[in-house]
């Protein structure tokens, strides 16, 4: 098991970075290329563990991809589509590890297969819902068996019909799954989402040729689509990686950090307006598109912050940002409270219940409530022993929280950083904090 040792930060953190690719979008593009007419070129790809199981999913299911390290946490790809039914029957069951947007994706692909497919996953990915997706996919039309709602998921080849339907929860992933069944469905699907959640997969697959609804809460799609055209696209930089320096910034004293070339679309970015709300300061300049998505360079200051209230639209458009959030609200001065978050519970692990517990190892105010957390501050933490439990962004909050403790932080269990970050550390050195693998 990795260790990452964090030591008090006595410098302020300064310098101009960027992150790597995003994480959403690089799933998105190599399932969507995977499923072009013809050659796409992606470049900026992220290689991290979560989207390195979708890799290789596409791959099981006969689509060519040549890398081209360009770095080692940026690749460019070249990929190799046969249309949309040109997919083959994999030799195996597929491994989405512990990647969620990995396996609800893909089922929205595989459910309207002419071959059977099985998706599992990790341990940590077979406790969590499915039937989220599977429940909607069934009423397409899909044939799948489950364990009580959970991977692993045995798809049968099955014919799909568009359908409407209200989605009880807002996500992503299920939008997104059930958009991708509607490319192989006959007629109309119309989803509705109670909340504004990411829009990468009706961006890109707008820019690959489909007419995809969008009526605010309506998206639709009417199928089956012949054929999309390739990709040539750049990544942006992630978001939701960019919000671990940028809470780092505004948590250590005299800090000046610059992101660049991340990305800035409106369903991904709550946590700017939190930390606006709780007084930061983050500049944002440089506006620009990459890869059809808005992006910024991104300026963020230390600044004294005061407590916040968060529920409602703002959970949906952070929902990635809450174990950061947290570090950043012990630092506040108040009671900042997070509420109608119950999704949280879900993610890759408990993030109510976890974020509380480790965070109060470090001497943090912070108690979990059924949907949410609230948060006393300004606390000075002090360093501990904690654990990310298997959660990368469990363990680089910690790593944040230990920057700003009064002394040494030893992260447990830290290799899963490399599911989204994996040159987290490396990013976090350049701008002189002090940290290290053990
Ligand atoms: C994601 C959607 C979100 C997010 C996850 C990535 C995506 O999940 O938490 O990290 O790429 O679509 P939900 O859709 O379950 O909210």
């Amino acid at each position: 098991m990795k260790q990452l040792v964090v030591y008090p930060q006595r410098e302020p953190l300064a310098g101009t970075v960027s992150v790597p690719g995003d994480k959403s979008i690089s799933h998105r593009a190599i399932m969507l290329a995977g499923l072009a007419d013809g050659q796409s070129t992606i470049r900026g790809w992220l290689p991290a563990g979560d989207t390195l199981a979708t890799l290789a999913s596409m791959r099981a299911l006969g689509v060519e991809v040549k890398v081209d390290q360009r770095a080692s946490h940026s690749w460019d790809l070249e990929v190799q589509g046969h249309g949309l039914s040109g997919l083959v029957k994999p030799e195996g069951d597929l491994d989405c590890q512990n990647a969620g947007t990995c396996m609800r994706l893909l089922s929205g692909i595989v459910a309207g297969q002419r071959f059977p497919v099985v998706l599992d996953g990790s341990a940590q990915l077979r406790k969590r819902p499915m039937s989220r997706i599977t429940n909607p996919l069934r009423q397409m039309g899909a044939e799948i068996s489950d364990d009580d709602g959970r991977a692993p998921l045995r798809f049968r080849p099955s014919q799909l019909v568009g359908i409407e339907y209200e989605m009880p929860v807002a996500s992503a992933q299920v939008k997104s799954a059930i958009l991708l069944a509607s490319l192989y469905a006959q007629g109309r699907t119309a989803i509705y989402e109670p909340g504004p959640t990411r829009d990468h997969t009706e961006r890109m697959l707008r820019a690959m040729g489909a007419e995809i609804e969008d009526d605010g809460p309506l998206k639709g799609f009417h199928g089956p689509m012949n054929q999309l055209t390739p990709l040539n696209i750049d990544i942006p930089g992630d978001f939701s990686s960019a919000a671990f320096l940028i809470v780092a910034a505004t948590a250590v004293p005299h800090s000046n950090v610059t992101i660049s070339g991340v990305g800035n679309n409106d369903t991904r970015t709550g946590l700017l307006d939190i930390l606006r709300m709780m007084g930061a300061q983050l500049d944002l300049s440089n506006h620009t598109s990459i890869g059809g998505e808005p992006t910024v360079d991104l300026q963020a200051k230390f600044e004294e912050l005061e407590s916040v209230q968060v529920a409602g639209d703002l959970v949906v458009r952070a929902i990635d940002e809450f174990p950061i959030w947290a570090v950043a609200a012990t630092q506040a001065a108040g009671i900042s409270l997070l509420g109608e978050a119950s999704e949280l519970r879900v993610k890759e692990v408990d993030r109510i219940a976890l974020v509380a517990k480790e965070l109060q190892k470090m001497g943090a105010d912070i108690a979990e409530n059924p949907d949410g957390l609230s948060v006393v501050g300004p606390i000075q933490l002090q360093g501990a022993e904690v654990d990310s439990h298997g959660d990368h962004r469990l363990g680089m909050a910690l790593a944040v929280a230990g920057l700003a403790a009064s002394g040494p932080t030893v992260v447990r269990n830290a290799g899963c950083i490399d599911d989204s970050f994996p040159d987290f550390v490396e990013t976090m050195r350049s701008l002189g904090a002090e940290m290290e693998w053990r």
